[in-house]
């Protein structure tokens, strides 16, 4: 019986992932830890809470201590380490959490582990879910390979770098049994709307503007979030200790096309004449040091361990629209708030 602490499961992604192991594996005790930043909401997990292999832990991993203590109480065999400031934007006005959380809190993660399976790493695992912003920008061709050299270039990406760099440490140093994938941009159910699809499909929902940034020329890798939990769940069970595995939807997208696609899946949607939702785009100053582009080559992860994409894009977009047209109080629960003062100070200025 395996006792899981994975890291960030009250937010988009870690919700997911969550969901999939209790679900999968009742006989896996499943730990929650999360602080419940502005990111984190356990309504998100409000159909497993309920679950006898579901657990909650409220904590923050910047406190050293306090995560000796929980492996000490709970004895945890493996992490699935999820927990982060994970918002671009963010990471430019406020670097210093970024620091903190991803670096700082990934290292004392690592420290717990490594204390309490000191004597024992049968059956231990570090899993560390990182990004492909680790790899730096693209041009117009060419991939990112596990192999691709580290170049990144926002404070969010330096920082999920140098986590990457301190877990491969720990496997070199200490032998700490580990695995870390690197994933393209995530879309999908419970994102918080400050992503740029949560954010244009409530923007585009209440008639506001479109905020693009630069000439919307700038492509990313777009995969469902469902998938990535997928892959993540293979790479658990079968990946090979010490290795990275990248993972993407091989699905590129100027943002400005994504754009015009979510424009007029929303206008069939909402009843809206075609055209409509496309006068709100709005060209805004672009992001400081805004990678052009990201694209993933899963070869690796697709020829090892048998995991493809299920679903096409063009589903997947309309399977998220529908979750929040269909899930509005959500939509608008997370958008009150505090969120309203960071929307004003993020676009007000642009
Ligand atoms: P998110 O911002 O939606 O969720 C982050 C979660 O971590 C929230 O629940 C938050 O409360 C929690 N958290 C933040 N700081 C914490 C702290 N100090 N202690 C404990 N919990 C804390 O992020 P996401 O988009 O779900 O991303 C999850 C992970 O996947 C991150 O590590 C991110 O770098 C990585 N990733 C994300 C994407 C993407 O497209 N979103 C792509 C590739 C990799
Ligand atoms: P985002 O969802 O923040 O993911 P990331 O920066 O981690 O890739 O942004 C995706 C793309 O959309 C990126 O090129 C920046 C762009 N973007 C906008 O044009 N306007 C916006 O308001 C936001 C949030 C992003």
């Amino acid at each position: 019986m395996k006792k899981i602490l994975i890291t960030g499961g009250a937010g988009f992604i870690g919700s997911h992932v969550v969901r999939l192991f209790v679900n999968k594996y009742p006989k896996y005790q499943i730990y929650n830890l999360d602080a419940l930043t502005y990111a984190g909401n356990l309504f998100n997990l409000k159909d497993v809470e309920n679950s006898p292999n579901y657990h909650f832990i409220k904590a923050d991993i910047v406190d050293g201590e306090r995560m000796m203590q929980l492996f000490d109480q709970h004895g945890f065999d493996s992490v699935i380490h999820l927990a982060a400031e994970s918002h671009v934007d963010r990471s430019i006005t406020n670097p210093m959490e970024f620091i903190m959380t991803n670096i700082v809190g990934t290292v004392n993660l690592l420290n717990a582990a490594k204390h309490y399976w000191k004597n024992d790493f049968e059956g231990k695992r570090f899993y560390h879910i990182s990004t492909d912003e680790v790899y730096g920008s693209l041009g117009a061709t060419g991939f990112f390979t596990e192999s691709t050299s580290y170049d990144p270039h926002s404070p969010y990406s330096a920082s999920k770098a140098s986590s990457d760099h301190l877990v491969r440490a720990y496997h070199d140093t200490y032998k700490l049994p580990m695995v870390i994938s690197n994933c393209s941009n995530n879309y999908g159910p419970n994102q918080f709307p400050e992503k740029l699809i949560p954010l244009f499909i409530n923007n585009i929902r209440n008639n506001k503007p479109l905020p693009v940034y630069g000439k919307g020329e700038n492509i990313r890798d777009w995969l469902y979030v469902v998938d990535h939990a997928r892959a993540i769940d293979v790479i658990f069970h079968k990946g090979n200790d010490g290795q990275t595995y990248n993972i993407g939807g091989h699905n590129e997208w100027t943002n400005i096309d994504l754009i015009k696609l979510m424009c007029k899946v929303m206008d069939e949607k909402l009843g809206r004449a075609e055209g409509t939702s496309e006068k709100l785009i709005s060209y805004v100053k672009d992001r400081a040091g805004h990678d052009l582009r990201y694209a993933i080559d899963s070869t690796k992860l697709q020829r090892e361990l048998s995991w493809v994409p299920s679903l096409q894009f063009e589903e997947g977009i309309r399977l998220t629209i529908d979750w929040y047209l269909n899930n509005q109080e959500w939509l608008d629960e997370v958008t009150s708030g505090n969120y309203l003062k960071y929307y004003e100070k993020q676009y007000e200025e642009r």
